[in-house]
């Protein structure tokens, strides 16, 4: 079976304004990742890991190169398209969560398939929100909720449209060890079950190493090593 990509990821640079200064995030960035794959991104903080993850969500857009997600290229796409193939292919965890403040847990979860026009999302909500252990918070409202329970939610929300890529920033960040362990299993469950691409900005070094890759970003960059790894990779696919 041949490798597909499913983000493609050339020649990528941010830079924003500062008042008269422009500062640049991220430069240079070349990448591929194939369906199914799991890739980690680590690095320090500040070193660009959120800003390239909400590049590759089309959240934002990049100043220089061009990403490609399931063959659309993001820059071409205007802001609707772009929020059309994330409410379709990509699910998101944020590291700032982003829950609804006015609706439930159950209500958060449920939205993103209901968004699409499915009905009776309430089973799949429930039991997803039972598999992060929230069966008892269904409808608490997220100010109502502690950190962790806060992010559990948005794990379940992003798992509810069983999205082609999941794009993950610090998903274990604010959780005690064995609900951390938890949400893991999961996030590989959906990987192993539905062939999931899963990219996860990380400083958990257990979580880093059970994805096939590891890619090191530095001052908004990846690391050199990073840099000729990914280059004899394409290389190889040309
Ligand atoms: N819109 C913006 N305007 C100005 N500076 C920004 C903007 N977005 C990000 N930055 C800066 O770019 C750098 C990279 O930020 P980013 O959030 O991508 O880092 P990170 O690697 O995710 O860090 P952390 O591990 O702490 O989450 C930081 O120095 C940040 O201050
Ligand atoms: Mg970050």
């Amino acid at each position: 079976m041949s490798a597909t990509p499913i983000i493609k990821v050339t020649g990528l640079g941010k830079t924003v304004r500062l008042g008269q200064d422009s500062l640049t995030i991220l430069e240079g960035i070349s990448l591929q990742v194939n369906t199914g794959e799991t890739l980690a991104l680590v690095g320090a903080s500040g070193s660009g890991k959120s800003t390239l993850l909400g590049l590759l969500a089309g959240l934002d857009l990049p100043t220089s190169g061009d990403i490609e997600i399931l063959g659309q290229s993001l820059t071409r796409l205007d802001e609707e398209g772009r929020a059309r193939l994330r409410a379709e292919q990509v699910g998101f965890i944020f590291q700032s969560f982003l829950l609804l403040p006015t609706l439930s847990a159950l209500e958060n979860v449920m939205l993103p398939a209901e968004l699409r026009g499915e009905t009776d999302c309430g089973p799949r909500a429930r039991e997803l929100l039972a598999q992060v252990g929230l069966s008892e918070r269904l409808h608490h409202l997220p100010p109502r909720l502690s950190g962790g329970e806060q992010q559990r939610v948005a794990i379940a929300r992003a798992f509810m449209t069983r999205p082609q890529l999941l794009l993950a920033d610090e998903p274990t960040g604010n959780l005690d060890s064995k609900t951390g362990d938890t949400v893991i299993e999961l996030l590989f469950r959906l990987n192993r079950e539905h062939n999931t691409t899963l990219v996860v900005v990380t400083h958990d070094h257990e979580l880093a190493q059970r994805c096939q890759r590891q890619l090191v970003m530095a001052a908004g960059r990846l690391e050199p090593e990073a840099l000729a790894h990914e280059a004899a990779r394409i290389r190889e696919r040309l």
